[in-house]
């Protein structure tokens, strides 16, 4: 069944056929969505059948999927998605809130979020025969290209900040990719990024750059959907909510806005199909020092102002955002908002986070540092059903993580000297 029908551009609206273009609209830049053929999936398939297939990965939603399947042979290490979701009680009972999900996105094979817009890019990359796949990247995004890529023997180059965390710039080189470090920012190597793909024929996997990219992120919403499916029921037992269909919240960390982006088309996907009767509200979160796009939603405009951006949150800190007027919409669109954090609260949440067990990056814990100050300032209540995503894992950033915690004492290797310390 040929589901991928082509693209439309969501500043003008023109449609492109799938062999048209490759990343933007070639009349005003626009982010480009993939377009499916809704009545052709919805003539075939139910929801039953989505949620009854044994694959436990994003590829359980392969018929969602404008790609033909997995790349590759099989990669058992590399297989983005089925992230767990577990409630936040104490740590919710702390904020005056009662349903509070965390959905652990750290989880994924190379620890963020980043790995489900590989997979899906890497199995386009070889239906169209590309034979090396490039990324500008703050660290995630190119492990998660880098990692996929090592796992089905495809050749990848990633350009990064030369001021990117060590582990991340680690992962990088272990996965055996070509690394190349920018003496500028983020925006730089972006730049950069899709020169060198134009120069030398590379395909480019850039966020907010390759539509696939937002394909594979909505995969979250789909399993956030099918999640709540089996979820809201016996919530609304348990709490007698008089909803039919509770209105979940959804809290996520934005940078280039494509994964906020992502779940937003994810929603609407299952809306179009008729297998989601309302899309959840989302909440975009991001650093005070990198908001270009809560600026832009704040102000009730689309024309998004970059900044110079300075946070902590190195994944989200964004001069352009390459996806912001997607991700202001995302917002808009589902009577969501957005909430401004600064760095301290970004290390306090990682702090709270990791006392019940959750280790996330800063820019993983920025999520839940939105929703601190959203129940602080009574934007949403006690019986809100929220879930939080944490994007990313503590370990990407350990300069970060011990900033946010004290250090350990050293003692002298006798009990004399513990006895001192207790
Ligand atoms: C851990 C983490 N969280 C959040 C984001 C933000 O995603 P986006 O740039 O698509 O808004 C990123 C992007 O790199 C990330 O790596
Ligand atoms: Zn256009």
């Amino acid at each position: 069944m040929n589901k991928f029908v082509g693209y439309r551009c969501s500043l003008c609206g023109e449609q492109y056929s799938p062999t048209d273009v490759t990343y933007t609209c070639p009349k005003d830049g626009g982010n480009l969505d993939v377009m499916l053929d809704y009545d052709s999936i919805k003539s075939k398939y139910k929801p039953e059948d989505m949620l009854s297939r044994n694959d436990p990965s994003l590829w359980r939603y392969l018929p969602l999927l404008p790609v033909q399947g997995p790349p590759g042979e099989a990669t058992p290490l590399h297989v983005a998605g089925g992230t767990p979701v577990f409630k936040l009680t104490r740590l919710a009972e702390k904020l005056g809130l009662q349903n509070v999900w965390l959905k652990d996105e750290s989880r994924n094979p190379t620890a963020s979020f980043k790995d489900r817009a590989s997979a899906i890019v890497v199995a386009r990359a070889q239906e169209i025969g590309a034979e090396i796949v490039v990324t500008a990247s703050t660290g995630n995004a190119g492990a998660a290209l880098a990692g996929m890529s090592a796992a089905v023997g495809q050749k990848a180059i990633i350009f990064a900040p030369k001021s990117a965390p060590q582990a991340k710039v680690a992962q990088l080189l272990v996965f055996g990719a070509k690394v190349i470090l920018v003496d500028g920012t983020y925006d730089d190597a972006f730049d950069l990024t899709v020169k060198a793909a134009h120069e030398f024929g590379w395909y480019c996997r850039n966020t907010g750059y390759n539509p696939f990219t937002a394909e594979g992120k909505k995969t979250a919403a789909l399993e956030i959907w099918e999640w709540w499916e089996n979820t809201h029921e016996k919530w609304h037992e348990e709490f007698g909510a008089d909803l039919d269909h509770p209105s979940l919240i959804v809290f996520v960390s934005v940078g280039d806005g494509n994964i906020i982006s992502g779940i937003h088309k994810g929603f609407k996907d299952l809306y179009q199909l008729g297998w989601l009767p309302r899309i959840p509200r989302i909440i975009g979160v991001q650093a005070d020092g990198s908001a270009a796009i809560s600026n832009a939603f704040h102000a009730n405009t689309e024309t998004i102002t970059p900044v110079s951006a300075k946070t902590i949150a190195d994944s989200i800190c964004v001069d352009l955002p390459r996806d912001g007027v997607r991700a202001v919409r995302a917002a808009k669109e589902t009577g969501g908002t957005y909430v401004n954090v600064s760095d301290e609260e970004i290390l306090k949440a990682i702090a709270e986070l990791g006392k019940v067990g959750v280790f996330a990056e800063p820019a993983g814990a920025t999520s839940y540092a939105g929703l601190v100050k959203a129940a602080a300032t009574g934007l949403v209540g006690a019986e809100d059903p929220i879930l939080v995503l944490n994007t990313g894992s503590g370990l990407k950033d350990v300069r970060a993580a011990m900033q946010a915690v004290q250090s350990a004492p050293i003692i002298e290797p006798t009990l004399e000297a513990v006895k001192k310390l207790i």
